[in-house]
């Protein structure tokens, strides 16, 4: 697909076909995309966990956001659950996680050519290892889309990252940041229509220095 066209069409898509797995050779260029991605100091502090067999599957759905029974539950919560029982998201056959590695970045930018050696959070203006996971995981919806894929970016409420990291035997370094649920598209409904909730352009760009928009 033409990259102006992939962009302006991409879009999360929940519901997929449960009969059609995802081709070894496309999880191979999802994959092959995902590490393409840049990383600060190419320190590559990623690992992406790869579930699609049914048992696994069904494990990270019933880890993930239960509020059944939860009074603290909020609206939100409860209606992601609704949304998991039209099918939402559990209907894909391929869930990529990312992972990132923080110690990756504290060890590369400990090195020589950086010399931050006292290996000090404090240094980073952001946690380049997360966003890193984010943006493999961007290059992963695009290329799913390009293959004719469709794919939703999925979280983990906190206090589910224990279960999860037990369950996929997961080492305690790595931070489970995003997933992202992959299939082919079963989706009757038209796209949701987000165009007026789309803020506008002028209001989040400042040019040379800041501007409040309300005094343009
Ligand atoms: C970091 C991140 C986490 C997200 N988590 C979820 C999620 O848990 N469930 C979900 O349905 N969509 C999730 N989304 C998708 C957003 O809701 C979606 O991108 C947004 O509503 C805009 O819709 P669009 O991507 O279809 O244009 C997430 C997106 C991002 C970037």
């Amino acid at each position: 697909m033409e990259f102006d066209q992939l962009v302006r069409r991409r879009r999360m898509v929940r519901r997929y076909d449960p009969n059609r797995p995802v081709p070894q050779p496309l999880v191979d260029k999802l994959l092959g995309h995902a590490v393409r991605a840049p990383s600060g100091g190419f320190s590559q502090g990623w690992e992406f966990l790869v579930i699609r067999k049914a048992e696994d599957l069904e494990s990270l759905w019933k880890l993930s956001w239960n509020t059944r029974g939860d009074s603290t539950a909020t609206e939100a919560q409860r209606r992601s659950e609704a949304y998991r029982a039209r099918g939402f998201w559990v209907t894909a056959p391929l869930v990529i996680w990312a992972l990132s590695d923080r110690d990756r970045y504290l060890d590369r930018y400990a090195q020589g050519d950086k010399g931050w050696t006292d290996r000090s959070e404090s240094r980073w203006p952001a946690a380049y290892w997360d966003m890193d996971a984010g943006a493999a995981t961007l290059m992963m919806h695009l290329t799913a889309l390009n293959e004719g894929l469709a794919s939703c970016y999925i979280g983990l409420s906190p206090k589910t990252i224990p279960e999860f990291k037990d369950t996929f035997g997961i080492p305690d370094r790595l931070h489970p940041v995003v997933g992202l649920t992959i299939g082919y598209a079963d989706e009757d409904e038209p796209p949701r229509d987000l165009s007026d909730r789309r803020r506008p352009l002028g209001d989040m760009v400042h040019e040379g220095r800041w501007s409040d928009p309300a005094t343009r």
